[in-house]
């Protein structure tokens, strides 16, 4: 099966068959290797030149883990977080934070509208008492690349945090983590890195880690200043899911082999056949072409034609696209050209969708 959800992604056969290592005990030297590994080539792919200045907490669970720890362990007494949202992901931030009374009123976008630059440093003026602001980076709900680097150069300059939500970036989309000084950027094994789900992370600049072990700890598991000091000892403060560790390593390998630039490049002249191909279908992207991501496209449903016809008729063909979410569940599908496809996955996509359409426009 050709899967063009936004993760979990095709692997590649190697990456498959780097779960089959011997069993070992996540307390032994073996396991200290693997997690030293998996740290040092996160900052190698994603803080390139700035290594030094950064440091990568693995933890065990989705996206959502990383996100949650991320946020959660990010603000000192009698601080809060501000939110910017235009989509699913931005507004699931904004109930962590709401959870524990820690919020303001997020900054709250239609799907597929750039957050106002003048609006967060009103924002940040009016509110003093945010520490902590915090954005998806690439909004999965529409395919939507935030201008991550003008927001992260204003938080800076009003000397707030920015955390930044990457779960469905990394590895797809250029994120200047280091250049633009963001402090905290989640993420994940199972989506452009071609790893398997189970493994996530959070990139934090190293100056501000000694901060966050001062911070209150608002969650047993999911609490960043715990997993630090004890991976900075070579070891982990809960069971790991250790196999998919080991095939995240070699994902990572993989994908400093085929380069992180190029990876964008890959993914990019997939997203461009698969929306040229659809506009000579009459299919319509929701997106204009200057916001759309490298890694995923909303089209609007052809007129008189299901979501679930679509899906199960792709799906008898050999291929899994995406429903939309929210108020667009039923207007809207979504195809995501991430994980270890080839040029002849898409082709064999873009051939099993014209033959849907045409059966249905019969
Ligand atoms: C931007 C973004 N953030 C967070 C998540 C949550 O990730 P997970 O489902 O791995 O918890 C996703 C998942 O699609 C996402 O796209």
């Amino acid at each position: 099966m050709i899967l063009l959800n936004p993760g979990p992604v095709n692997v590649s056969d190697r990456v498959r068959q780097a779960l089959l290592q011997p069993d070992i005990c996540h307390r032994e030297s073996e396991f200290s290797e693997l997690l030293s590994d998996i740290r040092k080539k996160l900052l190698q792919a994603f803080v390139p030149g700035e290594a030094d200045e950064y440091t990568a907490i693995i933890l065990t669970g989705s996206g959502t883990a990383a996100v949650e720890a991320a946020l959660l362990s990010s603000m000192p007494l009698g601080k809060r977080a501000m939110v910017i949202t235009n989509g699913v992901y931005g507004d699931r931030m904004s109930s962590m934070i709401k959870m524990h009374r820690l919020g303001v009123p997020d900054l709250k976008y239609d799907w597929g509208v750039a957050p106002d630059l003048d609006m967060i440093e009103l924002a940040l003026k009016q509110h003093p008492e945010v520490g902590t602001v915090a954005m998806v980076h690439h909004e999965t709900t529409l395919g939507f690349i935030n201008p991550t680097k003008e927001i992260a150069e204003i938080v800076d300059q009003k000397n707030r945090v920015f955390m930044v939500d990457s779960v469905s970036g990394l590895g797809g989309e250029a994120l200047d983590i280091g250049g633009s000084k963001m402090y905290l950027v989640a993420g994940a094994a199972q989506k452009c890195i071609q790893g398997f789900p189970g493994a996530a992370f959070v990139i934090v600049r190293k100056g501000f880690m000694e901060s966050v072990m001062k911070y209150p700890k608002r969650s047993w598991y999911l609490n960043l200043a715990n997993y630090y000091e004890d991976q900075e000892r070579g070891t982990i403060p809960f069971t790991p899911a250790v196999q998919v560790y080991y095939a995240f390593r070699e994902a990572l390998d993989e994908l400093l082999e085929e380069g992180v630039a190029n990876r964008f490049t890959r993914f990019q002249g997939y997203a461009s056949s698969i929306r040229t191909r659809m506009q000579e279908l009459g299919i319509q992207a929701v997106l204009p072409p200057e916001v759309q991501s490298n890694t995923l496209t909303a089209f609007h449903l052809p007129e008189g034609v299901s979501y679930e016809h679509l899906h199960d008729e792709l799906k008898h063909a050999g291929f899994i696209i995406y429903a939309g979410q929210g108020q667009l569940e039923h207007k809207i599908f979504r195809v995501a050209n991430i994980g270890a496809l080839t040029k002849e996955n898409i082709d064999g996509f873009l051939l099993a969708f014209q033959s849907t359409l045409e059966k249905a426009r019969k």
